[in-house]
C-alpha cells in the first residue's frame, strides 16, 4: 500500500520570473496543492535564484503549500528565515558537511515539514539512518542548478530502494521527484514508488496545466 496518492508540485523556478505571483496563480488555477520553490546560493549549485524575501512576498497571496527546496551549502543557516517567510516544508540536501539530524529537528521545531534530498551521484545508504526523522525524501533526476535538463533513469533503482525501506519499516514520508519530470518520466517514477512531482518545464510550457495536473492525479488509479 502507498502513503500518499501522486501529487504535482510545479516548480516556480519554470514561471515567469518578474511575475512570480502570476506564476503561482496559475498553479492553484491548475488544480496543484503545492509549489516547488528552488533556493540557489551559487556555491552548492552554480546558479542563483530566490531568497527568503521573495518567498514572504509570495505568501499572503498564495493558499498553496511552499515545498521550498534549499541548495545551499550551508542551510543550517537559513532555516529559520525560510519558515519565517511562510515555507511550508523545507527540504535540506545531504551532501554538504553539517549536523544534518539537527537540522531536520530544527525545521520541525518551526512548524515546517522537513525533508532530506539526494543528487543523483550520491546513494540511498547516505540517508538511510534518517528515514524515520523526514517527512519527505527528495530524489534528484538531474543534477540539480537548472530546469529544463533531461530526467535520468539510472535514478530509478535508487527510488525503488528508498520505496522498499519505507514499506518493510512501515514508515509515511513522501517520495518526491525532482528533474526532467513530465507525463512520461513522472508515470515511470510512480512505478518506481515515488508520489509526489516537481514539475517545472512540462508543467508551465503545457497548453493544459489543468489537464496536466487531472493526468498526475488520474496515476493513483493504476495503483
Ligand atoms: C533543479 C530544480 C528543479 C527544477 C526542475 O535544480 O531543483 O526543481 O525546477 O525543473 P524541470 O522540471 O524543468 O527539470
Ligand atoms: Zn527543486
Amino acid at each position: 500500500m502507498r502513503p500518499h496518492p501522486p501529487l504535482l508540485a510545479p516548480s516556480l523556478l519554470a514561471g515567469n520570473h518578474a511575475h512570480l505571483a502570476a506564476s503561482a496563480e496559475a498553479v492553484a488555477r491548475a488544480g496543484a496543492s503545492w509549489l516547488h520553490i528552488d533556493i540557489m546560493d551559487g556555491h552548492f549549485v552554480p546558479n542563483l535564484t530566490f531568497g527568503p524575501q521573495t518567498v514572504a512576498a509570495l505568501r499572503p497571496g498564495s493558499p498553496l503549500f511552499f515545498d521550498t527546496h534549499l541548495m545551499l551549502a550551508e542551510p543550517h543557516r537559513y532555516l529559520e528565515p525560510f519558515a519565517k517567510a511562510g515555507s511550508n516544508l523545507i527540504s535540506i540536501h545531504i551532501e554538504p558537511d553539517y549536523d544534518h539530524r539537527a537540522a531536520l529537528a530544527r525545521i520541525r521545531e518551526l512548524g515546517c515539514q522537513c525533508g532530506i534530498v539526494l543528487n543523483p551521484g550520491t546513494p540511498a545508504a547516505a540517508i538511510e539512518p534518517l528515514l524515520s526523522a523526514v517527512d519527505l525524501v527528495l530524489v534528484m533526476t538531474v543534477q540539480p542548478g537548472f530546469g529544463g535538463q533531461s530526467f535520468r533513469s539510472d535514478v530509478l533503482p535508487k527510488l525503488e530502494q528508498i520505496n522498499a525501506w519505507r514499506l518493510t519499516r512501515g514508515l509515511t514520508f513522501r517520495l518526491e521527484v525532482d528533474g526532467g519530470i513530465d507525463l512520461e518520466t513522472g508515470e515511470r517514477c510512480h512505478s518506481a514508488g515515488a508520489d509526489t512531482f516537481v514539475a517545472g518545464t512540462s508543467f508551465f510550457r503545457a497548453a493544459d496545466q489543468a489537464g496536466f495536473a487531472a493526468r498526475v492525479s488520474a496515476w493513483s488509479r493504476r495503483e
